[in-house]
């Protein structure tokens, strides 16, 4: 469950202090207007620096996650924003970042978000994964593709696996931001993954395929029957997370996992 977004001055003192020892005192704050999983998501101004502070209590679930987003930080492409510390302080798990000044991406067909956000996934697509602690694509999907299809997604790629438009922030480039759930896979998950999120935004399942296969050889080179494992397993987990929560976002994307997976099944 997401943790309730509270504000900066809502913190307790002493997570404010923790925080200051790394900024210096904090003169204003506004807390984000997207992004459901944090506690706190704010853009934090100093007298000379603005950045943007995320964090959740440290005995909540996700501050694991907020863990492996600090921990990937290092190796991620240039075009994502620095982790600058990490504190833990009065009861909170606190990260600040370079804040990218910046708007959500808009997926829609024609949108000339859309190079940008190519550009940005290729990018990530052609650093070597780090030889760190990584969750693995086949143990992510594993309780939902069958047994033959597990080992399809096996791969030594660095997949960031959450491509929705609000975790892309768009400037002169793309930066991929909101790093909880980084993956080491088949490098074509990623571009799958992107697919779904443009068929939300409204493309068809032909005109998001065709698109992804201009814009990621990964994409254009990946085997069908893996293809087909993946999208199998991936309209499994969004039914489970729509029957979790039935939220209207939530159902629609489980209906278009479905729909994208007839489409693959039927495309030949
Ligand atoms: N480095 C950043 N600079 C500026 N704004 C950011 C930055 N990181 C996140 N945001 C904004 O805060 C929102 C929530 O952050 P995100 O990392 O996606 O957290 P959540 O886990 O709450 O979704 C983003 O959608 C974006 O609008
Ligand atoms: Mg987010």
């Amino acid at each position: 469950m997401p943790v309730d977004r509270i504000h900066w001055d809502d913190l307790p003192l002493a997570a404010r202090n923790a925080v200051e020892q790394h900024t210096g005192p904090v003169v204003r704050a506004k807390t984000a207007a997207a992004g459901a999983n944090s506690g706190i998501a704010a853009t934090v101004h100093t007298a000379d620096a603005i950045l943007f502070v995320k964090g959740v209590p440290s005995d909540h679930p996700q501050a694991r996650t907020q863990q492996r987003e600090a921990a990937i930080n290092p190796y991620l492409p240039p075009s994502c924003p620095r982790l600058l510390w990490h504190v833990q302080a009065a009861g909170w798990d606190l990260i600040g970042y370079e804040r990218i000044l910046g708007r959500h991406a808009e997926y829609t067909p024609g949108s000339p978000d859309l190079p940008l956000v190519a550009r940005a996934l290729v990018e990530l697509q052609n650093i070597p994964c780090p030889d760190i602690e990584l969750k693995r694509a086949e143990d992510r999907w594993s309780g939902y593709a069958g047994l033959a299809g597990i080992e399809q997604l096996v791969g030594d790629t660095l997949l960031h696996t959450d491509l929705a438009p609000h975790n892309m922030l768009i400037t002169t480039r793309g930066h991929l931001i909101d790093w909880a759930w980084p993956t080491r896979g088949a490098a074509w998950i990623d571009p799958a993954v992107l697919i779904l999120r443009l068929m939300e935004a409204g493309h068809s399942a032909p005109s998001a395929d065709a698109w992804a296969r201009e814009q990621f050889p990964t994409w254009a080179a990946a085997p069908d029957a893996s293809v087909l494992a993946f999208s199998g397993a991936n309209a499994r987990t969004w039914d489970e997370i729509a029957r979790n929560d039935p939220q209207v976002w939530k159902k629609n994307m489980s209906h278009l996992a479905h729909h994208w997976l007839n489409y693959w099944q039927s495309r030949r």
